[in-house]
């Protein structure tokens, strides 16, 4: 029914990631990034206008959000409701399958997922790249999740023309993807919220950590180097890649003042457990987001060997294997 919504998308796991904004109010980021989305943890939203209500409602798996998620919520919707001419209210209903705020990328396949709903509900009739833009508003990972697959968010120029909004996009990257047979086994050592959020991480990072710079120059040159990994199917080409840009990154977050440190005991477990599969011949790379959970990429054929012994390693925790997933969509009413 016109007003009324659903979406479903998947989380991604960026091989070039994303840290820093050059314009936070417009989720501008200093560099491009690469990802590929998941087959697992979908989030479903439904938006319904409510024209009679004074104010939004926004719910979490059955649970009202409140503070500083619904802040954002009820600001992403402002934004739909002016680009729409219509100031209506809402009512949002969430489902998550991943655990919230503990860096994995749960804001991505959420943002996604609202966008295409609340474009939907309110009518905005955006193609995948402006619908890839409005998610970047919500969070700047979100706009990859628009797209299955491999995707890349260009960070766009700082003199885009009058508009600077335009130019920063993700779109598909073509990958032989039968041949890459890419999975990801997703090690979650801690499935609680994070101490700081990326968003002040990002921030404090840019502002104070004097490897910053260098890191985002760096950045430019792993994606040229990622690009043509994919290109060549070339997995651990692409995995060393991965690795390193995501290192980098951590180190830009150790060197900010006061340091931000996502990474824990846990995590250097499965480091080292990684390393070991890699001395034993396994290709095996990891990654890591804002928080200690370490994403490891391998080949399918292999990930149930790469996820037993990544599972030996964490004890505690819990232990997925994902393969690259699919678009964001709009389910039928
Ligand atoms: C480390 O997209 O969550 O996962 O734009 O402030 O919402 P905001 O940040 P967010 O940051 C993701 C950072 C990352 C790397 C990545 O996904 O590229």
């Amino acid at each position: 029914a016109a007003g009324d919504a659903t979406a479903v998308a998947h989380p991604n796991i960026a091989l070039i990631k994303y840290w820093g904004k050059r314009d936070e109010r417009l989720v501008l980021p200093w560099t491009d990034s690469l990802s590929m989305t998941l087959d697992v943890f979908p989030t479903t939203t439904r938006v319904r206008l409510d024209p009679a209500a004074g104010q939004d409602t926004v719910t979490l798996d059955g649970v009202p959000l409140e503070g500083e998620p619904r802040r954002r919520v009820v600001a992403f919707l402002d934004l739909v409701r002016e680009r729409a001419g219509r100031p209506a209210r809402a009512v949002v209903e969430t489902g998550n399958t991943v655990p919230t705020g503990a860096g994995l990328a749960s804001s991505a396949s959420g943002f996604a997922a609202l966008a295409a709903a609340a474009s939907a509900a309110y009518g905005l009739g955006l193609d995948a790249t402006g619908l890839s833009r409005l998610a970047r508003r919500g969070s700047g990972s979100a706009s990859r999740s628009v797209f299955g697959g491999f995707a890349i968010w260009h960070a766009g120029q700082p003199d885009h023309g009058a508009d600077p909004d335009l130019g920063s996009y993700a779109e598909p990257v073509p990958v032989p993807v039968d041949e890459l047979d890419p999975a990801l086994v997703v090690a979650v050592v801690d499935a609680g919220p994070k101490a700081v959020s990326s968003r002040e991480a990002m921030r404090r990072t840019v502002d104070t950590s004097p490897l910053y710079r260098p890191w985002a120059a760096s950045s430019q040159a792993d994606l040229a180097d990622m690009r043509e990994a994919l290109r060549r199917a070339d997995l651990d080409a692409v995995g060393e890649v991965a690795e390193r840009n995501a290192l980098g990154m951590h180190a830009t977050m150790l060197a900010a003042r006061p340091a931000v440190r996502y990474l824990s005991a846990a995590t250097v477990t499965v480091l080292d457990a990684v390393l070991e599969l890699r001395r034993s011949g396994v290709s095996a790379w990891a990654t890591m987001d804002a928080g200690p959970n370490v994403k490891v990429l391998c080949r399918r054929a292999e990930a149930d060997r790469v996820a037993g012994v990544v599972r030996e390693a964490v004890r505690s925790g819990s232990v997925h294997i994902a393969g690259p997933g699919p678009a964001a969509r709009l389910l039928d009413a």
